[in-house]
């Protein structure tokens, strides 16, 4: 996740405003940033690594000349952040750039191909071939705008492009698919944003591109058309009546339901992962003789659901492992045939890594998941994937943990299909399911939310929650219960229900609220026993099980319905949200920061 501004000013330098509006995008995105502007028809480019401030009072960005350009901050992707990998982009000849936000997904045959035509790529991003695509179609002697328009044309994946050049100097052109970009009109110009926040101390006058569009900005407006064939779209613009602060997090009062509501695109982009990674890092997890899933907090909730999933699938016995526990626990075992694989949203956190350092000693090979390119966790890596959520403020881990497990959901399927334990249509069907899950938390997302605020209402004051869940559900239990704790302090249990009645149901009365998990499939026999067991205790049952179970909904108090046919190995990711919601809509009643739990930080660097 990146961010990108740009302008085209009736007069008057555009440098202080991208400065201004790449820092009102600051969260998306910090560690690069880069300006081009166009003034007496020369394109001018700075940029480097570093947090923008620092960055721009260094190369005196400030002061770079010119009426119109573009402006990006970087959350990194491709290629580490250096100066190098810093956006704009630009062509052999220096004559147009390009920023960027999003993932192209068929980048490699690419940059293949523009390296047979022999154009010199300086960077490693997936960026800095549409710049070269661009140029090479120009070579076609045809406008700039087709040769834009051909070059998007190309795409696969998702991005928000911005590029100027100077064979048309006073336009900015834009392309959108999937990543978000916002144009904005005032008096004095015209301006492009990934986020409405950026363009507001200029305008509240704003128009959202929408997937499949493509805009060219000047000085008087903008015109909009499809990508696919330039044909006109009209649409007038919408005034933006949301405060600065209110804009950044997208009109929602807090980063945590931002980003709650934001997971269907986060898994949209952890389904976009470099092929070559994941095969990569399954040839590698296949290699050991055993296999450590190694994380902390919500991340360790990732690897308990991704052993079965491993198991399920791919046949595969894999540790889940508390990090600050690995050295003591398997320590002694742990060797050259070890594979530790590693689930850190931060990429830096102390007891992750300590375990790692002794993993390493011990000549295990080491895997990454991560968010942050970049982190320590990159670096140690002998192969790393990342996540591809984009920053989250929230302390709270959530929509990394689902893209966690979109990750590792893939990884144990391109085993199970590397291994022979599955059949091509086995792993295609498996694959499908996989594939509608970003669209089943949209639909859960929409329609949960009022129905989880009336559960808030009816069990707020509630001092005690349990959660039970069987088989991978087990998971979704605990991470529930995570955010319960987290978000509302209020004291609960998880674990997986077989279990309960070696102890936990002990501390079950009248009225506890009782919170199963039980989506449709091999677990779900065994759910029902547990179920009655805490009924005939008398505990209030809230279930989170499929629309139509009504075996299931008979038993319950209250029940979260979920869209159908998602398979239980993959239920985790859709289950655990409408749990988000409650913990968030609980933590809003208490009237609690959701964002900044007390005692909790968002990456924890010490012992
Ligand atoms: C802290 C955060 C949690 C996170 C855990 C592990 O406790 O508050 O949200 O799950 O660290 O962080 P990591 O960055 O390694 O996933």
């Amino acid at each position: 996740m990146c961010g990108i501004f740009g302008g085209v000013l009736k007069k008057g330098a555009i440098a202080p405003l991208i400065h201004d509006g790449l820092k009102r995008l600051e969260y998306r995105g910090y560690d690069s940033v880069g300006f081009a502007t166009i003034d007496a028809g020369t394109l001018q480019v700075k940029k480097d690594a570093g947090r923008i401030d620092d960055v721009v009072r260094r190369l005196k960005m400030n002061n770079m000349p010119g009426s119109m350009g573009i402006g990006h901050t970087r959350w990194a992707t491709h290629g580490a952040p250096e100066m190098v990998n810093a956006h704009p982009h630009t062509d052999c000849n220096g004559n147009l750039a390009v920023i960027h936000n999003g993932v192209i997904e068929n980048f490699m045959e690419l940059k293949e191909e523009l390296l047979n035509k022999s154009h010199i790529l300086k960077s490693r991003t997936d960026t800095e071939i549409i710049a070269h695509l661009i140029e090479e179609e120009l070579k076609g002697d045809i406008s700039l705008q087709e040769a834009v328009l051909k070059s998007i044309r190309r795409l696969e994946g998702s991005y928000a492009i911005a590029v100027i050049s100077t064979l048309d100097p006073g336009k900015i052109l834009v392309a959108r698919n999937e990543s978000p970009l916002v144009l904005g009109v005032s008096k004095d110009g015209t301006f492009c944003a990934s986020d409405v926040p950026a363009m507001l101390p200029y305008t509240n006058q704003v128009v959202y591109l929408r997937n499949g569009e493509f805009a060219i900005l000047d000085q008087d407006g903008y015109e909009i058309r499809l990508v696919s064939d330039s044909t006109v779209v009209e649409r007038s613009l919408e005034e933006i009546t949301w405060s600065q602060e209110m804009a950044e997090k997208h009109g929602y009062p807090h980063f945590t339901i931002k980003e709650i509501n934001e997971q269907p695109t986060s898994l949209r982009g952890a389904l976009r992962l470099q092929p070559q990674y994941l095969g990569l890092l399954t040839a590698l997890l296949d290699r050991g003789r055993e296999v450590f899933l190694l994380a902390a907090g919500t991340s360790y909730h990732s690897c308990i659901a991704a052993s079965y999933m491993f198991s399920r699938l791919a046949r595969i016995t894999a540790f889940p492992a508390i990090s600050s526990e690995f050295i003591e626990q398997y320590g002694s075992s742990v060797g050259v045939d070890s594979v530790v694989l590693c689930v850190s949203q931060s990429g830096e956190t102390y007891d992750t890594l300590k375990a790692i350092d002794y993993a390493r000693m011990k000549a295990s090979t080491v895997l990454g998941i991560t968010n942050s390119v970049g982190s320590t966790l990159t670096r140690v890596s002998r192969a790393y994937i990342i996540q591809q959520s984009g920053p989250e403020i929230g302390v709270a881990a959530t929509k990394t943990f689902t893209s966690q497990l979109m990750v590792l959901a893939q990884l144990a399927l391109r085993l199970a299909l590397m291994k022979g334990k599955i059949s091509q249509d086995e792993g295609d069907d498996f694959r499908e399911n996989l594939l509608r899950i970003p669209d089943v938390v949209e639909e859960t997302l929409n329609r949960n939310k009022t129905h989880v605020m009336d559960l808030v209402d009816k069990y707020g004051g509630e001092q005690l929650f349990v959660f039970l869940g069987r088989g991978i559900s087990s998971s979704t239990a605990l991470e529930a219960r995570l955010k319960l704790l987290e978000l509302t302090y209020v004291p609960s249990l998880a674990y997986p229900a077989g279990e309960s009645k070696h102890g936990p149901i002990s501390i079950i009365e009248e009225g506890v609220p009782v919170i199963f998990l039980c989506p449709r499939g091999e677990s779900r026999k065994g759910i029902v026993g547990g179920i009655m067991e805490m009924k005939a205790r008398g505990a209030r049952i809230i279930s989170v099980c499929e629309e139509g179970d009504h075996e299931i909904i008979g038993l319950s108090d209250d029940v979260i319905e979920m869209p159908k046919g998602i398979k239980d190995i993959f239920s985790p990711i859709p289950y655990v949200v409408p749990l988000q919601l409650f913990s968030y809509y609980l933590a809003v009643q208490k009237d609690l920061d959701p964002d900044m739990p007390r005692n909790l930080a968002k990456s924890v660097t010490v012992p």
